[in-house]
């Protein structure tokens, strides 16, 4: 009896080695840009429910951070860029936010904090050099910070690039090198990074570089192979995640620093937004990314294991549109932590969901649409640029989830300005144009969406009500 269990205990934990093995490098950004949060404790369980172990922030928010103690999952923090300009002018505000926001975390039963994240694509080309010169002095300063606080070396602090630091102008990886109105900068947080034994994080997005180019080839965005493979040296590449992060190699191979470890801080396919944005292209490109992380057979220049964070969680709603309006839509999940197209995780191309973030409540089943008497073109242009001058809009077009025509368009806007504002009745008004149905206005792909309850609301309601209760008392007890 007792060699059998010590024979199933072997067993099982042999089969627990193989399947979490896969899942190893795998992360997850969590971004906190949604109008409408949902409760960070059932986004954690969510996390835990689906095997995933690690997360990557992009700020230290407060109900996050406790979520997240105790759940054993891996935490990048992050520091957003709007800071750098402080951290890096005085040492003692490094302090005081490393004391703030990782000290208190990091004990036993706390936060598993692996990197500070020190700003977020800082030299992105379209920042104009906002962040040129404050980068490197608050990596400085938050890694002094760190050790000091003593952390010894295990919370490492680390800089997320976007791939538009290194460019290769023929397209060949080994034409590979960085940008020259930022490789001063950039030489100098290499140093930094190589001498802390830090990894360099670099977000890689095949999606841009089809939404960007009309000329690019749309197969070698995916990784299913190519008819026109690029060559270079003795190495074929026939998908541009591969070769983008090997021009990353070769881009420190000639400024010295190809022993650093690199990590994909972003890869993901947005789901909405762009012709190229829906759920059957994501899902294409997710499955042969997870297939290849699976196999763990790297790129012809790292033929091991990538370790990759999956950008994002969920829709944001609050997210700059200046980019494209896709970029409210990266989520893996919906705004309501729905999943929205098969995903397996082990990369096995299983034809499965993910588990959906439990315990989110929903407002009413009622929506807010447009009176279906209003006719005119040009009244209804006017009410569809304002309320989408006031709301999210990012999903009305051609080639995306909601191609409605005008009256169709002024509907939307209504409801989503509507469930926006909590399904204040007053919000859908519209000068008597906007009326409050019961009948779901969604067709096809385009859903009309009801809001869910946010956990800061919530949280602010209860505190109002306890402050209330607690006037109550004192007017009773005086
Ligand atoms: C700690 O992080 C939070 C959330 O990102 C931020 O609001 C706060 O200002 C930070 N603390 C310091 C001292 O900068
Ligand atoms: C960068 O410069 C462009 C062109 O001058 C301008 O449109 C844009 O607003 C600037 N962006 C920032 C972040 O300063
Ligand atoms: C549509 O509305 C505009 C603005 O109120 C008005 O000037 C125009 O005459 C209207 N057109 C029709 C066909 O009623």
């Amino acid at each position: 009896m007792v060699r059998v269990s010590i024979l199933v205990t072997c067993v099982i934990s042999l089969m627990f080695v193989v399947l979490t093995d896969h899942a190893q490098g795998l992360g997850v950004n969590w971004g906190a840009m949604a109008s409408h949060p949902m409760d960070p404790s059932n986004v954690v369980k969510m996390l835990k429910d689906n095997g995933i172990k690690k997360v990557k922030l992009f700020d230290a928010e407060p109900a996050t951070m406790k979520a997240l103690s105790g759940s054993g999952i891996s935490v990048i923090v992050g520091i957003p860029n709007d800071k750098l300009a402080s951290i890096s002018s005085a040492y003692k505000h490094a302090q005081k936010w490393v004391k703030e926001n990782i000290t208190k975390y990091d004990h036993n039963g706390g936060v598993d904090i692996s990197y500070v994240a020190v700003g977020n694509e800082p030299f992105l080309t379209s920042y104009n050099g906002s962040f040129y010169k404050t980068t490197f002095p608050a990596l400085q300063n938050i890694q002094k910070a760190l050790d000091e606080a003593g952390t010894r070396q295990k919370i490492k602090a680390i800089v997320p690039f976007n791939a538009d630091v290194y460019e290769s102008a023929s397209g060949k990886p080994s034409e590979g090198q960085f940008r020259k109105d930022i490789k001063s900068e950039m030489l100098k947080i290499l140093g930094l990074l190589k001498s802390n034994k830090s990894p360099f994080f670099v977000n890689i997005y095949p999606f841009l570089s089809l939404q960007q180019s009309s000329h690019f080839p749309k197969e070698f965005a995916f990784f299913d192979g190519t008819s026109k493979p690029v060559r270079d040296n003795n190495h074929e590449y026939t998908n541009v995640f591969d070769a983008n992060h090997d021009t990353l190699i070769w881009s420190l191979k000639k400024v010295g620093y190809q022993d650093l470890d690199i990590v994909i801080g972003e890869a993901g396919w947005p789901t909405d937004g762009d012709k190229n944005a829906n759920k059957i292209l994501a899902k294409k490109f997710y499955d042969g990314l997870l297939k290849k992380l699976a196999k763990a057979d790297g790129t012809p220049l790292q033929k091991e294991y990538l370790e990759v964070y999956l950008f994002g969680l969920t829709d944001e709603d609050q997210k700059s549109i200046a980019p494209g309006d896709f970029e409210r839509h990266w989520g893996i999940l919906g705004y309501d932590g729905k999943p929205k197209f098969p995903m397996d995780l082990t990369g096995k191309g299983n034809n499965k969901m993910l588990k959906a973030v439990q315990g989110v409540e929903y407002m009413e089943k009622q929506w807010c649409v447009l009176n279906s008497d209003v006719r005119n073109g040009s009244i209804l242009q006017t009410e569809l640029n304002y309320a989408c001058s006031q709301t999210d809009c990012s999903s009305l077009g051609g080639g995306r989830s909601c191609d409605l025509d005008l009256q169709g368009k002024v509907s939307y806007a209504f409801n989503s300005f509507f469930q926006s504002r909590d399904q204040d009745v007053r919000t859908c008004n519209f000068d008597g144009k906007g009326t409050i149905t019961k009948d779901d206005p969604s067709k096809g792909t385009c859903v009309f969406n009801i809001q869910i309850y946010s956990a800061g609301v919530r949280h602010q309601v209860t505190y109002a009500l306890s402050i209330f209760a607690g006037l109550v008392l004192m007017i009773f007890s005086h």
